[in-house]
């Protein structure tokens, strides 16, 4: 596929963003720094667990992500800041499908975080277009002027917000996927055991 210049983000398409993004008024206070850590892999002699993955959630400080191989894909887990979840009301007038009406989660998922539990976003990181690997951009204004954070796909433009959400007027028909996944009795890790049955990469 052939890369080119993001129509939200690049210059000459500010405009649009600038569309989009109008009424986007929340601001992010932090500059996260995007670090890649520790990948926690749990492999399994038997078939099922091998399908399943285990994320140590404790090295992944807040605003941070982690980003594991599973199945094939990568998956992403995010320790998103109150900050950050304070800006996903902010854009929902800007998205595609806010209310996650299209099941690209499990039924426990279906909710503004898109998680069991808001600080956590587990997701499976590809593009609902054409299955690139979007980037995780936390970074208020590192996308466009009026960014609060989220991803952006630099295969042909699409964004999404820090739940993974799909912004309008982009090429990605859909919000990214959420596997199915559990946390430990202790919270410190979850298993994350399959794709949702109902949900599409791409
Ligand atoms: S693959 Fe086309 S925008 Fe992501």
């Amino acid at each position: 596929m052939t890369a080119q210049a993001h129509p939200l983000a690049a210059h000459a398409g500010r405009r649009r963003f600038l569309t989009l993004a109008t009424a986007i008024l929340g601001a992010v206070g932090t500059a996260y720094v995007i670090v890649p850590l520790v990948e926690t892999l749990e492999p399994d002699a038997s078939v099922k667990a091998a399908a399943a993955t285990t994320v140590a959630l404790v090295p992944i400080e807040p605003g941070m992500q982690v980003t594991v191989p599973w199945q094939d894909k990568p998956l992403i887990v995010v320790n998103r800041t109150p900050e950050m979840l304070a800006t996903l009301p902010a854009v929902e007038p800007l998205l595609r499908d806010p209310s996650c009406a299209v099941p690209q989660q499990p039924p426990a998922c279906r909710n503004r975080f898109r998680s069991l539990k808001p600080q956590w976003l587990v997701m499976v990181r590809v593009c609902t277009h054409l299955c690139c690997t979007p980037l995780y951009k936390p970074r208020k204004g590192s996308v466009g002027p009026r960014w609060l954070g989220g991803f952006h796909c630099p295969c042909h433009g699409s964004l999404y917000d820090l739940s993974g959400r799909v912004f309008k007027g982009v090429p990605a028909p859909r919000n990214m996927a959420i596997p199915v996944y559990h946390f430990s009795e202790d919270e410190k890790q979850i298993t994350v055991t399959a794709m949702y049955p109902e949900s599409k990469l791409c």
